[in-house]
């Protein structure tokens, strides 16, 4: 007998919900879709034309409590592109199972959309990452002991995704672009379940494995993403040093306010790397 999450969160589940947020917002043919991270939904005020529906209208969406995440399906216009924005995520800590966490790309894909573009806030490992730096996501490490394909195999979807290219050089190389003069950084993001922050001796062994940054969410979408050959790319803001490289306790006060001040320079990276697509 396999887990029946699977299924729930398949394919019949994802075209439900598609054919719900196209109706209701009139999604035309999008050329990416964008997952905003904590504090980052100030995008959404850049988009022209912008329609919008609470996460409680899609079938397969439930509210998001979390602060510093809306629970908005968006569309509209962003860097003269048709885009569809997700504020708000299912993280694992919450419960979700990883099938669930990645529901909403199962439902972009739906919607006809192969590109995604995730962004998140994560702590830094590296001490040459700072709070406010937004670094490209180079690859990823999934160390939440969960894999969202797991159980039966969803219709189109692959197996044993090859996963040596999940974060597209493709799109890297574009988000680089559209950074201009000041190059990003790029780092190895750790996805963990959370909700705890890490001990000093797991920061030493994450940094060990070599990850950059850490944090909470990405990791399973991005494995959806791929079997799914869906172009994938991840941009985190360093929100925090990791738990123990710093003297300051870490709140998620901290970790909210660090994205509303970068929040602006996000959207321009964005609005740019979208016109570029
Ligand atoms: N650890 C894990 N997740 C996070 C952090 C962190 O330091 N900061 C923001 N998300």
């Amino acid at each position: 007998m396999t887990d029946s999450a699977g299924e729930r969160w398949g394919k019949e589940a994802a075209d439900a919900a598609a054919a719900v947020v196209r109706a209701r917002l009139e999604v035309q043919a999008p050329v990416a879709a964008i997952i905003l991270g904590s504090g980052l939904g100030d995008v959404a005020s850049r988009m022209v034309g912008a329609r919008s529906l609470a996460y409680s209208e899609v079938p397969g969406f439930s509210g998001t409590a979390v602060v510093g995440h809306a629970g908005t399906v968006i569309c509209g216009s962003l860097g003269g592109r048709e885009v569809v924005a997700l504020a708000g995520r299912f993280h694992m800590y919450e419960g979700y199972s990883a099938q669930a966490a990645a529901f909403p790309v199962r439902v972009m894909h739906a919607l006809g959309i192969r590109v995604l573009f995730a962004s998140n806030a994560a702590g830094a490992l590296n001490p040459e990452l700072v709070p406010g730096d937004l670094v490209v996501i180079d690859d990823q490490i999934n160390l939440t002991s969960q894999n969202p394909l797991t159980g039966r195999v969803t219709p189109g979807d692959l197996r044993f995704p090859d996963m040596s290219a999940a974060y597209s050089p493709r799109l890297k190389a574009l988000v680089m672009a559209a950074a201009g003069a000041v190059p990003l950084k790029t780092g190895v993001y750790v996805g963990s379940m959370g909700p705890t922050y890490e001990t000093p001796a797991e920061v030493r062994m994450l940094a060990g494995l070599g990850a950059d940054l850490t944090g909470m969410s990405t990791v399973a979408e991005a494995i959806v993403a791929a079997a799914l050959g869906m172009e994938f790319v991840g941009v985190s803001l360093v929100t925090n040093a990791a738990t123990g490289m710093s003297d300051t306790l870490l709140s998620h006060d901290d970790v909210v306010e660090v994205g509303q001040l970068a929040s602006a320079r996000f959207a321009d990276l964005l609005e740019e790397f979208v016109a570029r697509l």
